[in-house]
């Protein structure tokens, strides 16, 4: 008897070990479907719609061939409600139901002026996902980042080569920049008072800068970003765009803003 329950102790054991494996393994589902709405524009085709669509409305406005639709984009319709991203709601007393967005994808619709569609849309590029699938080979070689491992040179000198990567990534960044800085402006307004000038080093298009600029315009600001992210960039008479090297030096200014994030 003790046996026994020894032996279903330890298959139930190993079930749950298999399926916890297995939810790792296919969690990449979750961030393909995501990347996936956004091509597609799911968000912007319900948000338009402007009541609880159905899923043969979404099937016949998604530029997608129909002989897929229906099963298919109800299944990715699925995932992305468990995640977060939609809900379902009744739309009338035959049981039939419509999608609505959730606050999560609000802020993916195009048009929305903290959409962070743009962020999302440059993680999920194989060009910065392919350095994860490299993360072992890195661990053993000298090369100083995964990005390097994957694509033979390090990401901002990938950029300055690339105008594809260089344009995905500073708008990536910009969208990412746009909401954090909102929030700082109006929860830290005591941090910019008194500063009469402000270096934004490694400050990218400039949007950060942009948005202090605007907010406090006695700041006379710089956005200092490497020659290629800020050529051809047109600045006014309260901020201005200077390329170079912040490992050699950086414009001289009151209070240096430097805002970054891990890259690989
Ligand atoms: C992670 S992004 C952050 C952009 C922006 N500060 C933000 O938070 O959204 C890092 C920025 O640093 C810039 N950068 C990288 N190396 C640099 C260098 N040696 N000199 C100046 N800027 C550099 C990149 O081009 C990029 O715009």
């Amino acid at each position: 008897m003790a046996l026994s329950h020894n032996i279903r102790d330890k298959t139930r054991e190993i079930l749950a070990a298999q399926a916890h494996i297995a939810n790792h393994v296919f969690n990449y589902i979750n961030f393909v479907s995501l990347k996936c709405t956004i091509q597609l524009e799911i968000p912007d085709i319900i948000h338009n719609h402007g009541k609880p669509m159905t899923l043969s409305n979404l099937v016949n406005a998604l530029p997608i061939n129909k002989a897929k639709g229906q099963d298919c984009i109800y299944r990715l319709m699925r995932i992305l409600i468990h995640s977060g991203f939609f809900i379902q709601t009744k739309i009338n007393e035959n049981e039939e139901e419509g999608y609505l967005l959730t606050p999560n994808s609000h802020l993916l619709l195009k048009n929305e002026p903290l959409s962070l569609a743009p962020f999302v849309l440059a993680q999920l590029d194989p060009i910065l996902m392919d350095p994860f699938q490299s993360l072992s080979k890195w661990l053993q070689n000298s090369d100083s980042t995964p990005f390097a491992t994957a694509h033979g040179k390090p990401l901002f000198e990938y950029a300055g080569d690339e105008p594809r990567l260089n344009y995905l990534f500073n708008e990536a960044m910009a969208s990412d920049a746009r909401l954090m800085i909102s929030v700082v402006i109006k929860n830290g307004r005591g941090i910019f008072e008194g500063l009469k000038s402000l270096a934004d080093v490694g400050g990218g298009i400039g949007t950060v800068a942009k948005a202090i600029s605007n907010a406090f315009p006695e700041i006379k600001c710089t956005v200092f970003d490497l020659p290629h992210v800020v050529e051809g960039l047109e600045g006014s008479n309260k901020l201005s765009y200077v390329g170079g090297d912040m490992f050699k030096s950086v414009p001289s200014a009151d209070a240096i803003l430097l805002k970054v994030k891990y890259y690989s």
